[in-house]
């Protein structure tokens, strides 16, 4: 039976400026990697601040092509978090390099870190693939000089991140790639979508060529007489953006500062509401710089029967979430000799204890009140 959330966990914001960029695009007949593409592109690299920016089909498309510019070979290992979304992990074994688990910080900071990167680190690593989880930045200062003294690549996996600064410095802007997702529930959404950004021409270059099947002209170029025939240098891949997704992009893009800041505030009310709650701990207390705030997960206490609790906001029509479970522990990734991790201590205990509420900019402080009521009485009652 379907249900009907009072509070859903998330709710795109999308209305009439969505629908007349839709049109426009209809209207003007050209569907696949035009102008409104080139444009979103131009203008997602101004907001980040970064010389490049790809338009990709997805965040899973983004950091497949980041990583397939740096070269892995089957011997190469390259770490990031276990706590995190499967596509982080599955990039890496797309190119048939080694995915390396790095445990996160500790119980209030779910980023990895330089010193959990350190204690994994081997001769064969040859990049990391960090994740501003939900949208809090790493501390990429520490990361940067560790991988840069290791000649080291870097790689952000920024799906939760856009918009999201660290020392006046946008994430996605410090590694030689950020990587964005743009799906139905992110900060920015174009339905599905995603973007390479890169300050190296070498490497946007690159990125460009793998994202349509490393042909040397696009259909557009074609079409407008620039080119007549092309060539293909390299194994690419069909990643490449509609121009009905670009369009929704450049309207969101413009309203991203907005609902972000809308997000922040229903953050702050959150931590207010929740620091009562006896046993429960929210993350990112002290995070440095600003957040995406993309979503709003809490630590569970120890004794909490999490499924009881996500049942319980479910019969009061509060819909929750897990984010994540370890990708360590997926059958994919135990068959495939990849896990358990056994020293991933913090990742395993947060996947155990994490829950997801709602948080989404329309959201009212009335329905925040609502979600904390409902949470604080499953609590007693468990
Ligand atoms: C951290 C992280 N990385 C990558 C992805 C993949 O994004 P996409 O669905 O755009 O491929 C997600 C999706 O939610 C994510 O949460």
């Amino acid at each position: 039976m379907e249900c009907e959330w009072r509070i859903p966990f998330f709710e795109p914001d999308l209305g009439q400026a969505e629908i007349d960029a839709l049109t426009a695009v209809i209207k003007s007949k050209w569907l696949t990697m035009g102008d409104v593409t080139s444009d979103f592109e131009s203008q997602f690299s101004e907001f980040i601040g970064c010389r490049h920016s790809v338009a990709v089909s997805s965040c899973t498309a983004a950091l497949h092509v980041a990583l397939r510019c740096l070269d892995l070979s089957a011997d190469d290992e390259v770490i990031c978090p276990a706590l995190t979304f499967v596509a982080t992990a599955n990039a890496i074994r797309y190119c048939r390099a080694k995915p390396v688990f790095a445990d996160v910080d500790s119980l209030g900071v779910w980023n990895i870190s330089s010193s959990t990167i350190e204690r994994v680190l081997t001769p064969r690593t040859k990049a990391i693939v960090v994740v501003h989880y939900g949208g809090y930045p790493c501390d990429m200062p520490a990361i940067m000089e560790l991988a840069q003294s290791k000649g080291i690549r870097i790689v952000e996996d920024a799906a939760h991140a856009v918009g999201a600064r660290l020392q006046g410095r946008a994430m996605g802007s410090w590694g030689d790639f950020g990587c964005f997702s743009f799906f139905s529930n992110k900060n920015l959404t174009t339905g599905e979508g995603g973007m390479v950004t890169t300050n190296r021409d070498d490497l946007a270059e690159r990125a460009r060529l793998l994202r349509s099947h490393a042909m040397t002209s696009a259909t557009l170029d074609r079409y407008k007489g620039h080119a007549s025939d092309y060539d293909v240098v390299d194994l690419g891949y069909n990643y490449r953006m509609g121009e009905l997704n670009a369009s929704l992009g450049l309207v969101q893009l413009a309203a991203l500062n907005k609902r972000n800041e809308q997000r922040r505030k229903l953050v702050e009310l959150y931590r207010s509401r929740l620091s009562t709650m006896s046993g429960l701990t929210v993350p990112f207390t002290c995070s440095a710089g600003e957040s995406g705030y993309h979503i709003m997960p809490v630590l569970l206490p120890e004794r909490a029967d999490r499924a009881k609790v996500m049942d319980h906001l479910k019969a009061h029509g509060v819909q929750s979430s897990i984010h994540f479970r370890p990708i360590d522990t997926f059958t994919a990734y135990r068959e495939a000799g990849l896990g358990p991790c056994a020293d991933l201590i913090y990742t395993h205990q947060i996947g155990e204890r994490v829950l997801t509420l709602p948080l989404y900019p329309s959201m009212r402080t009335e329905q925040v009140d609502y979600v904390c009521e409902i949470l604080q009485y499953a609590l007693r009652g468990l």
